[in-house]
């Protein structure tokens, strides 16, 4: 027989567990009402005329919009969630009391927004104790919510999410980008974008990393490479990515790094191809 001291323990991890999931939901759920109200705002800064200046280099912009679209986005989860910790990409950034903290992209596709091309997000993950437990990436044009918890999947709008079945690189749509640095340095993608054209179905240079990741794991892309990305541009894709049953790895096929330095997403069956004409080109 067992012991029902067993039992007792068993129903009170049970519990911790309903108690964790629970919480979750809330974050995922909130998080989720957050992008689409910066989501209404941005599109509110498109229909009026956007004005941007320059931020770290000539082609780097930041427009009114990214600044109103964090101050939104952080003043909210603030609020709700006082302890937490918060790094945003337009500098709203502290840290928090105890294992959370909010990695936020307030308006992911600055170049398309600015120039009127429809195709940009707002991104927002939350991790815990160093690892990306939710996140929600928002196609504001497009009115789509990415969503993910981890272990429990990953979902558009509510309908789940899953990676293509595409086996063969040559009938395979890859997407990619390039960095903000690029008329300065050799390591500006270039040569792996010459390197891949020649191998593949098509390549789609998108504009919003987060939204390129959020396609990987909705089967519409089957592949994405990129470099020198931020934390904020991948913390939710990557995990949504994940979610949908996708594969995560650096440049040589390593484990994923999650600062964004060096991104391979993929369906996991073009993965090892993807990798190997990559290591054709120059590598970090
Ligand atoms: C950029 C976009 C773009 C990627 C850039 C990112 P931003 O983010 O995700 O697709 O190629 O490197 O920095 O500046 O629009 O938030
Ligand atoms: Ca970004
Ligand atoms: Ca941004």
């Amino acid at each position: 027989m067992s012991d029902p001291k067993d039992h007792a323990a068993e129903t009170a991890a049970a519990l911790l567990q309903l108690k964790a999931w629970k919480q979750a939901r809330h974050e995922l759920q909130y998080a989720s009402e957050i992008a689409r109200e910066a989501g209404a705002l941005l599109r509110g800064f498109a229909e009026r005329g956007v004005t941007w200046e320059r931020k770290l280099s000539d082609i780097d912009l930041v427009t009114e919009a990214d600044r109103a679209a964090e101050d939104l986005i952080v003043s909210r989860l603030t609020k709700e969630f006082p302890s937490h910790g918060i790094l945003a990409e337009e500098g709203s950034c502290k840290a928090g009391a105890g294992v959370h903290r909010w990695i936020i992209d307030p308006l992911d596709g600055t170049t398309n927004f600015a120039h009127g091309f429809p195709h940009y997000g707002v991104s927002i993950a939350l991790e815990e104790n160093g690892v990306i437990v939710c996140g929600v990436v928002y196609d504001v044009s497009m009115g789509e919510l990415f969503a993910a918890q981890r272990g429990l999947g990953a979902w558009n709008n509510g309908k789940a999410l899953h990676v293509s079945k595409v086996a063969d690189l040559g009938m395979s749509l890859l997407a990619t980008g390039f960095p903000y640095d690029r008329r300065t340095s050799p390591l500006n993608n270039l040569d792996h974008f010459s390197n891949m054209k020649p191998e593949v179905h098509g390549i789609r240079r998108g504009g919003s990393a987060s939204l390129d990741l959020c396609y990987v794991a909705a089967g519409r892309l089957d592949g994405y490479w990129e470099m020198k990305l931020k934390p904020w541009d991948v913390a939710a894709g990557a995990l949504v990515v994940h979610e949908a049953g996708g594969q995560l790895s650096d440049l040589r096929g390593g484990e994923f790094d999650w600062s964004g330095a060096q991104t391979v997403a993929s369906n996991g069956l073009v993965h090892d191809a993807i990798v190997a004409v990559l290591q054709r080109g120059l590598l970090p």
